[in-house]
């Protein structure tokens, strides 16, 4: 099948909507990253982005709305301190955890009695979900496995002939995926971090936990309170090993190891000093910034074949936490401490 790109003209908008309502997928643009889109009502739809993206079957998929009249059918209850994080933060890159409702097809929840909901606050996002007049279940719409998408480009590298259109919104905003928080319990519960920092949530919730696997592997055996949690992720196919210390440790191991066939992953303004080809991410005190480039980096060293990559890692701070723990992945937890 040809994959069409569509843009954001009222007719564009009206195929993409047409194809969702017809059971089909459509990846959409949102302010992380790119998403996969079916309508999250129809179990049979939801089937198909599992295929396309080659997803393990157990691992559950976000439920994406366009206004808060959406949420109560899909949940079984709208806890209090829900509301108040929506009221905060959405739209936005939050996604909270419910106890579901029957109307959730358990293709969706992969068995679970629980439902992911986010309302992006990407424009595009939000007229397609109006247009197609349902919820919209999508996953980040790159291949399992692969860097999470932030242009129509990227996921036309994956995705092309395995799905019929992509609605192309410019590049993504934020750069990494939603904050995912669990917010059946008193306080919420931090599973995956992204835009809505830690501090955000406690300012807003009183207080926040951080599940341990948000910076450490789960241990062997371990039920992961996310599926998401136990899979390789955002793994390049370079060998990446994340190097921790000052910007002069950093560029003294690098450099030390010039000849091996390794290239740089560094902070925009440290490149001067390495010996070896590199390519940067943002600078060092800019989190945002790191986000809104990582993956689109990552891709990059596949790009020029990249075999080992020394990444220099980031502060884990602020939304420093994401960018460290998506690489943190990406080097399926490999970090090498350089300073004295
Ligand atoms: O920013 C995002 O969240 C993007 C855009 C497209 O919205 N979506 C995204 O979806 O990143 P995905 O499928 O790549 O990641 C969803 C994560 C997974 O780690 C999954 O395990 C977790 O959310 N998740 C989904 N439903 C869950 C549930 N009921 N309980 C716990 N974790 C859940
Ligand atoms: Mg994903």
């Amino acid at each position: 099948m040809e994959t069409k790109r569509l843009t954001d003209t009222p007719a564009d908008l009206q195929k993409a909507a047409k194809l969702l309502r017809s059971g089909e997928l459509v990846a959409i643009p949102t302010e992380t990253v790119y998403g996969l889109a079916a309508n999250a009502l129809d179990g049979g739809a939801v089937r198909r982005i599992f295929a396309a993206k080659g997803r393990p079957q157990d691992n559950p998929l976000i439920v994406h709305i366009a206004d808060m009249e959406e949420l109560p059918p899909l949940v079984a209850e709208v806890p209090e301190l829900a509301e108040k994080l929506a009221k905060a933060y959405w739209p936005g890159p939050l996604t909270m955890i419910f106890r579901k409702s029957a109307r959730i097809p358990d293709e969706v929840s992969a068995g679970l009695s629980t439902v992911a909901v986010r309302m992006p606050f990407h424009p595009l996002a939000r007229a397609v979900i109006r247009a197609a007049g349902v919820p919209l279940a999508a996953p980040s719409a790159n291949l399992s496995g692969s860097p999470s998408p932030t242009t129509a480009a990227h996921v036309l590298a994956d995705m092309a002939g395995r799905i019929p259109a992509v609605l192309d919104g410019g590049m993504s905003a934020v750069g990494v995926e939603s904050t995912v928080v669990d917010v059946t319990g008193p306080v919420p519960c931090l599973l995956r971090p992204g835009g809505i920092t830690p501090a955000m949530l406690a300012a807003v919730a009183g207080g926040v936990s951080v599940n341990p696997a948000v910076t450490s592997p789960l241990p062997k055996g371990a039920a992961a309170a996310s599926p998401g949690m136990k899979y390789k992720h955002y793994a390049p196919k370079a060998h990446v090993v994340l190097i921790r210390g000052t910007p002069a440790a950093y560029a003294a191991f690098v450099n030390s190891r010039r000849n091996d066939p390794v290239t740089a992953m560094c902070f925009d303004g440290e490149e001067g000093n390495l010996r070896v080809p590199y390519i940067t991410y943002g600078r060092r005190d800019d989190p945002a910034e790191q986000a809104h480039r990582v993956f689109d980096a990552l891709r990059r060293l596949d790009d020029i074949g990249a075999g080992t990559v020394y990444c220099a890692c980031p502060s884990e701070e602020g939304m420093g936490l994401a960018v460290y723990n998506r690489l943190l992945r990406a080097a399926a937890f490999e970090v090498i401490d350089v300073d004295g």
